[in-house]
């Protein structure tokens, strides 16, 4: 019987598959946002790369929320993603709140119902607001537009100002029935730059308020590239673009919090391995990045190669530990995987310069005669290239089944694909 093929899924996961200990940051988060003594408006920011975790520690906030504090906290989940292309972020976003206040168990929150629906319709029919707009309403352009509006009637408060008002009102209202109102925004790395700098002015403007919190998760990087953006005709550097966009998130945000490296063995102790990869579980956990996605990409990519292999006699016989070296390579190395494909006599030679076999610098006729290669030149280019450029590939080329493996080499590389 072959095996079947498993597939790790990437969906984010809650407390009851957590395998990264998350609960670290779980318990003392969830106790900020439910302390009496934690003052309001709170926005917490959860940073890491893509796939380190942070949708799954919103989850994770989340259930531990609804599992506790049921009745103390009504729980918004805004995706901002889903309404990108919404001309503004501010009216889905108040839309969220309305349904999810709508959802009440014990229907509290009528009245705040009511006068969100109010202040939605009041928005989304201003005519004003849709004719300077041209259709597409920034946050900017709202400023930009109040602003002519309060010049042209002679308007002391700004629309800004009235709505801020008005949803401070009912945040206080919610608070009364004895919730507070917790808001997770999630998936801004999906969004498009321009689109993440609407969206936190919108935050800004309109959710710093008074028994609201904010859990945010934020990939760094992004918000950078939508200030490079943002601020594209100033011309930046990229240095000052970090500055900005780490002053910009400063005085957003009250507490960040960043995911700490993850703890790769333990990680793989908690997924299901193929049976053979078992055997390379350590140098598996010495090659890959220590992120939850690319640890699960890895295998994802194995157990697919594994199912192809299974059902070809020829391919069956290929060594799982230089599958795996290769997939990693092409993962997370992509220019010199492709070195390898135009070059496979490549990877032994890195075994040998890793080893201290031989040295970028040797003598030409020593690389013809080993690698039985042409010329000397590109294999000694790429093997200054590449030898120590990352610390991983010492791991990836740190014994000899490049070596052994070499009449079959082509083969592997042929059945991984570039
Ligand atoms: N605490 C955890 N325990 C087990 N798997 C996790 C944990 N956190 C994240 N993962 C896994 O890692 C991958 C990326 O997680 P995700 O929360 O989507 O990251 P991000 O939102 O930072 O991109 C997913 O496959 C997810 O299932
Ligand atoms: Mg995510």
């Amino acid at each position: 019987m072959e095996n079947p093929c498993l597939v790790l899924s990437d969906a984010p996961v809650g407390l009851k598959s957590d395998g990264l200990g998350f609960q670290r940051y779980v318990r003392p988060l969830v106790s900020i946002i439910t302390g009496e003594t934690t003052e309001t408006p709170f926005t917490i920011g959860v940073f890491g790369p893509w796939g380190s975790g942070k949708s799954s520690l919103l989850r994770m906030i989340d259930e531990s929320l609804a599992g506790d504090y049921a009745d103390r906290t009504v729980r918004v989940h805004f995706n901002p993603w889903v309404h990108r292309k919404e001309p503004t972020m501010l009216l889905p976003l108040l839309h969220t709140l309305q349904d999810t206040l709508k959802e009440d168990g014990k229907q509290r929150f009528r009245e705040v119902v009511g006068r969100l629906g109010h202040v939605i319709a009041t928005l989304t029919s201003d005519v004003l607001l849709r004719k300077a707009s041209g259709g597409n309403v920034s946050i900017e352009k709202i400023k930009e537009v109040s602003k002519q509006y309060a010049e042209q009637r002679g308007m002391v408060e700004s629309e800004i100002r009235n709505l801020r008002k008005t949803l401070q009102a009912q945040a206080d209202v919610v608070a009364e029935n004895g919730s507070r109102l917790v808001i997770f925004i999630d998936d801004l790395d999906r969004c498009e730059p321009h689109e993440i700098i609407d969206l936190l002015e919108s935050v800004k403007l309109f959710l710093d308020l008074r028994n609201v919190i904010v859990v945010m998760a934020i990939a760094k990087n992004v918000v950078d590239r939508g200030v490079a953006v943002k601020y594209r005709d100033f011309g930046f550097e990229a240095a000052k673009v970090v500055e900005i966009g780490d002053e910009y998130l400063d005085k957003m945000i009250q507490l960040p919090l960043t995911l700490m490296p993850i703890d790769t063995g333990a990680f793989l102790g908690h997924l299901t391995l193929p049976q053979e990869l078992e055997a390379h579980a350590h140098l598996l956990e010495e090659m890959v990045a220590p992120n939850p996605r690319r640890i699960k990409r890895v295998l994802n990519a194995y157990s697919v190669m594994r199912t192809i292999a299974q059902a070809d006699p020829e391919l069956h016989r290929l060594r799982p530990d230089v599958v795996l070296r290769l997939l990693v390579l092409r993962i997370q190395s992509p220019e010199l995987y492709e070195a390898v494909i135009v070059r496979p006599e490549l990877a032994a030679a890195l075994e040998d310069a890793y080893g201290g076999r031989l040295s970028p610098e040797a003598a030409d006729h020593r690389f013809v005669e080993r690698y039985g290669t042409t010329s000397a030149t590109p294999m000694k280019e790429a093997l200054k290239r590449f030898h120590r450029s990352q610390e991983y590939l010492g791991a990836v080329f740190g014994g000899t089944a490049f070596a052994e493996e070499k009449e079959q080499l082509p083969r592997y590389l042929t059945m991984l694909g570039s």
